[in-house]
């Protein structure tokens, strides 16, 4: 059966770009509701522990490097199918392949600097919400 949650981060390029607010404003009006969340500059060691999966990848350094170049929004949203239906928002990892009206499309640049962050499995999702969020910051 599908879970019914999955963590988001809203990146530095949606901070910079100061849309924050209809970012979650998207994400709220498709009926993902915010179980957590947080304003903060991930730290190198965060980074590297919330992307350990891809730390043999070419693009790891520049993933890490990005990621901690500012400040982003995490969060753990819920909704029934919550990983595909939010993947769906998003539209893929690749920016410039997004089509409109998702979050990548309208907020993203390419691959590197991709807008928003959604889990990619009911598991991963698990994983990545107990790795930002006790139990006790979620409501
Ligand atoms: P994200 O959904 O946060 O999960 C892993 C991230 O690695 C992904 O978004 C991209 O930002 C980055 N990424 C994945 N594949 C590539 C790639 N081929 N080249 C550069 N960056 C990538």
């Amino acid at each position: 059966m599908a879970g019914n949650k999955t963590l988001t981060i809203l990146k530095p390029d949606v901070v910079e770009q100061n849309a924050i607010g209809p970012v979650l404003t998207q994400i709220t009006a498709h009926d993902f509701r915010i179980r957590a969340m947080r304003y903060t500059k991930l730290s190198d060691e965060q980074a590297r522990g919330f992307y350990e999966i891809h730390k043999d990848k070419s693009f790891f350094e520049n993933l890490i490097k990005f990621m901690t170049s500012g400040p982003v929004v995490l969060a753990i949203l819920e909704k029934d199918n919550a990983v595909e239906d939010f993947r769906k928002l998003i539209g893929p990892t690749d920016s410039t392949k997004a089509e409109q009206g998702t979050i990548r499309h309208s907020y993203g640049t390419d691959i590197e600097r991709n807008a928003v962050h959604g889990s990619d499995s009911d598991e991963n999702a698990e994983r990545e919400c107990n790795f930002f969020f006790s139990y006790s910051e979620r409501y």
